[in-house]
């Protein structure tokens, strides 16, 4: 069968696709670190009472705090990227979203299970001191499925040759196992969360650190060395993720291969940078070289699927009607709700010190 026929028909954008394209990114950008800070730091928090045999540790009572906080803007962050991603490729995600439909819908449940876990696991972090390790533990994991089963849709969406499989198990069971791609880029995701967990604890402890608290400063270097061996073990899944991929999508003598070839360059030159950094225990440089690495890394990623769908689709394809005035309103109030966002957590920042200033 052609699955090119199982290929719905695209609605048509208000606007010209590049809008959308631009916004999916950014917002994809934000949902990326922010689920990084939750995964990675929740996965560091675990390891950390794990080797204490779950006894309470410094780090982990920290962590305990923020992680709700961090689910919660992971969530919010991860609605915009899907109604973009949802406006460009509505055709492709709605069809394996579908194929997958149990799994996908299962991500509901998963979310509010991690949530209540992460809540119980900070409230009852003194009083519950035999079940700590595993309600972060069940809390984590619940995360580590969520992120798995977003690797199946992502990388399904854009294979419609494995669609036709939906004629056999016609049961919204499937997941896309056989792609040689989805574990590689799976574990990708998850060692650079673990990597930008620590850097995001060298980040918090070189704040206290700055403000008087001397025994915060070994927990720099602590955060610092997880970010440094993560990005390394990185190295390896990322070279795997990159040899799996099929010739056609990395063909250097396309636009999107050689644009593919370029970014990757530059990726890897400023992640090795990056390494460097956070082991000589320099958090600042490692940030400013992480994020515009983690910036480049989605745009190979989009760039993947633009190849991936080649056969079947173009972004220019899309027909456009114009209708700019909900467009213009929407982009006011997405704006506006980014500032306010950032008001909101400057006036909480704010409250922190007065609080720590006044203890
Ligand atoms: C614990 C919570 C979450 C985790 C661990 C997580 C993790 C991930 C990961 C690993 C990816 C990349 C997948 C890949 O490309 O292979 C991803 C992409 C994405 N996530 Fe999340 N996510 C979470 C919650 C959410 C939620 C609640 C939403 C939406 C409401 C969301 C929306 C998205 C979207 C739209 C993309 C990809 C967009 C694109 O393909 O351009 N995420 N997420």
């Amino acid at each position: 069968m052609d699955p090119s026929v199982l290929v719905p028909t695209p609605d048509t954008l208000p606007v010209s696709w590049g809008w959308f394209q631009i916004l999916l990114i950014v917002t994809l950008f934000l949902h990326i670190i922010l689920m990084n800070v939750m995964l990675g730091t929740g996965i560091i928090a675990f390891v950390s009472l794990f080797r204490n045999n779950g006894s309470a540790t410094h780090l982990s009572r920290d962590i305990s705090g923020k992680l709700p906080f961090a689910l919660a803007f992971t969530v919010n962050f991860g609605i915009a990227p899907l109604l973009f991603v949802q406006v460009l490729y509505g055709n492709f995600l709605y069809a394996s979203s579908v194929l997958m439909a149990t799994f996908w819908l299962s991500v509901i449940g998963l979310l509010i299970v991690s949530y209540y876990l992460a809540y119980i696991f900070n409230y009852k972090y003194d009083s519950f001191e035999s079940g700590r390790l595993l309600l972060l533990g069940f809390s984590v994991t619940a995360m580590l499925l969520i992120g798995f089963l977003m690797s199946n849709n992502f990388t399904m969406m854009q294979r419609p040759d494995v669609w036709v499989r939906y004629f056999d198990k016609p049961t919204g069971l499937l997941l896309n196992l056989g792609d040689p791609t989805l574990f590689p880029r799976y574990l990708h995701f998850i060692t650079a969360a673990i990597a930008v967990g620590g850097l995001s604890i060298a980040l918090f402890y070189q704040y206290l650190y700055q403000r008087g608290d001397e025994s915060a400063l070994e927990r720099v270097q602590y955060g610092c060395n997880w970010f440094g061996y993560a990005t390394i073990v990185n190295f390896g899944f990322g070279f795997w993720f990159f040899g799996s991929l099929p010739a056609f999508v990395h063909n250097i003598k396309t636009l999107t291969g050689s644009l593919i070839a370029l970014f990757l360059l530059a990726a890897i030159i400023l992640g090795g940078f990056s390494i460097v950094f956070s082991l000589r225990g320099r958090v600042m440089q490692t940030l400013y070289t992480v994020l515009p690495t983690i910036f480049v890394m989605i745009l190979v990623r989009d760039l993947v699927r633009v190849a991936y769908l080649k056969p079947y689709f173009s972004l220019s394809d899309l027909t456009v009607v114009p209708q700019y005035s909900p467009f213009i309103l929407f982009l006011i109030f997405f704006i506006g709700g980014l500032v306010l966002v950032w008001w909101m957590l400057r006036l909480g920042w704010r409250a922190l010190n007065n609080r720590e200033v006044q203890s």
